[in-house]
């Protein structure tokens, strides 16, 4: 999978996905990354790259031609595979798991950053396929964004998670909020871990991780809890929980 960042701030970019676990992915070639920087196609020497905007409005606005030229760029350096732009942008669709699933089976992504107020219209109608939010906020740029759209599809890489089953039962993979973990030790501060999971009993103790996502799920994400698909069964036992349980969360 190769990703190319068309970007006024590449250091962003290589810095974040450059950390950790993605880092690592990087120096191991599970992956292809490279930042194409916007101003290297300044229409003049003093390398600009933005202007007024026509109609009015106080801010500036990237210009078509070095956006374009940067796109050219990246588009010659990938032959012919699957391939698809995107432009990060608080107006476009908001990303999510299904997405990041989605994309990943694309051989060559092409995102393109916005800064200041925007960028030219016609740029974006030439080259761009799709447009993607994280989120009903407006950040000062789309590189944060980027990052953020490439890690969550790099941990769907082979390879790039330690321990590969470790996405398959993870918050929204399946629709669900993760069920709580604990590790060492089993009593902490007067808060001890649920008796199910010291008991060894692996049925049960996935029974239990089931209700639990459920019920997170209900609590913090109704609007997720109303998509699912519930047994009766499970439908009771979320119901007894909620009452045996329901208002204890913070409480020894
Ligand atoms: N650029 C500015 N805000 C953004 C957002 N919420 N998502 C994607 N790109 C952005």
């Amino acid at each position: 999978m190769r990703f190319s960042v068309l970007t006024l701030f590449p250091e962003i970019i290589r810095q974040n996905i450059g950390s950790s676990i993605t880092g690592r992915a990087w120096e191991n070639g599970l992956f292809d990354l490279e930042t194409i920087q916007i101003r290297d196609f300044a229409v003049n020497q003093y390398g600009k790259v933005d202007d007024y905007c026509f109609g009015g409005g106080t801010g500036m606005l990237m210009m078509a031609e070095p956006i374009y030229q940067a796109w050219q760029t990246a588009v010659n350096g990938s032959g012919d595979c699957r391939r698809r732009t995107i432009c990060l942008s608080p107006r476009g669709h908001v990303f999510n798991q299904a997405k990041a699933a989605e994309l990943v089976e694309y051989d060559h992504l092409i995102l393109l950053c916005g800064h200041y107020e925007g960028i030219d219209q016609r740029v974006i109608d030439e080259v761009v396929e799709e447009e993607l939010s994280i989120g009903d906020y407006v950040l000062t740029g789309g590189e944060l964004a980027a990052c953020v759209v490439i890690d969550a599809m790099l941990r769907l890489l082979p390879g790039v998670l330690p321990n590969e089953e470790a996405h398959i039962r993870e918050s929204h993979t399946n629709g669900l909020l993760e069920y709580p973990q604990y590790t060492r030790p089993a009593q902490w501060r007067e808060r001890s871990v649920p008796d199910v999971l010291l008991s060894g009993h692996q049925a049960n103790i996935e029974k239990w991780q089931r209700l639990q996502s459920l019920y997170q799920t209900l609590q913090l994400r109704p609007d997720l809890f109303n998509r699912l698909k519930l047994t009766e069964d499970e439908w009771q036992e979320l119901i007894l929980l909620h009452k045996t349980h329901g208002n204890r969360r913070n409480v020894n």
